[in-house]
């Protein structure tokens, strides 16, 4: 897809990966960027970066978990602004703790914002598409969609349920010219992962690298956008090795018995 003068509706722009796909996307000569999130202020200082570079910005002030309200303001935003030849579902939140001391508060709010919230959208947004007969929709899954990591049990499996979503999704809607990719990026630097406990061996990303491939991935229309060398080593070792790449994990993985999880754990097994 040529992203020149076209329409993009990215969910999660306020801040990280959003935010930079945004600022990218304004770059390639994209002609509206509509921009959804919770927060508006953070949304307005993204818009104001957004119009230096010349697109039009329209802000979308939305909880992605509130689905009558996700009905109301698509179905109004692509009257008054559409049609939108591109969408980016980009929000997303992640929690982490070993499953078993996961709060379920938590594992709710991973898989209504990453996979109903996601859905919803798509839904929505995909009907017009189609009706259309053209249109381009980036799901961000992650190198957590195809490595699953121990601590982050509930929101890997959202990312590895949006990689299969995404492959479903294309073969229903490819007769009808709606082109569905994923965006697979590895630890990247946002306030996601500034709380989270590091796995051992991983570099962070930028956003900024993040939103470079999914401006190429897009152009290309690739079906799977793979972002940093260490997402296509992960995952060619996960596809030649699954068993070793698991052992691999483990031992990357933050319970070492130094870890504020192992010590809970063992306060919890005292206590029992
Ligand atoms: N950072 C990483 O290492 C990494 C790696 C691979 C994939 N990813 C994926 O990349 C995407 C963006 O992550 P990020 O690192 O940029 O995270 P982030 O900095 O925490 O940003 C998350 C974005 O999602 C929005 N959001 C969260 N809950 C929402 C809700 N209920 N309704 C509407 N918007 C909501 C947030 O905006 P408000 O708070 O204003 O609502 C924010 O704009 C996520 O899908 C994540 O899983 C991240």
């Amino acid at each position: 897809m040529n992203i020149q003068g076209k329409t993009v509706l990215i969910t999660g722009a306020s801040r990280g990966i959003g935010r930079a796909i945004a600022l990218e996307l304004a770059k390639q000569k994209a002609k509206r960027l509509i921009l959804v999130a919770r927060n508006h202020h953070r949304l307005a200082s993204v818009a104001a970066e957004v119009e230096v570079l010349g697109a039009e910005v329209v802000l979308l002030p939305l909880d992605l978990t509130q689905l009558v309200e996700i009905d109301i303001t698509i179905a109004r935003t692509w009257k008054d602004y559409g049609p939108i030849h591109l969408l980016v579902n980009c929000a997303g939140v992640a929690h982490q703790a070993p499953f078993l001391q996961s709060r379920f508060k938590d594992i709710q709010s991973e898989v209504e914002t990453n996979l109903i919230g996601m859905y919803a959208i798509t839904r929505l947004v995909a009907r017009r598409m189609v009706t259309q007969r053209q249109g381009v929709i980036v799901n961000v899954s992650s190198l957590m969609g195809k490595v699953a990591a121990p601590t982050m049990a509930t929101y890997s499996a959202t990312k590895f349920a949006i990689v299969g979503f995404t492959k479903a999704l294309r073969c229903e809607l490819a007769v009808h010219n709606v082109k569905v990719l994923s965006l697979l990026p590895s630890l990247t630097d946002t306030d996601m992962v500034r709380d989270l406990n590091w796995f051992r061996w991983v570099a962070p990303i930028t956003p900024e690298q993040v939103a470079k491939a999914l401006v190429n991935g897009v152009k290309k229309e690739s079906a799977e956008i793979l972002v940093g060398w260490q997402t296509y080593l992960a995952v060619l070792c996960n596809r030649i090795a699954p068993s070793l790449m698991e052992r691999v994990i483990s031992m990357a993985a933050p319970l070492s018995p130094q870890s504020k999880y192992y010590l809970k754990l063992k306060e919890a097994k005292a206590e029992t």
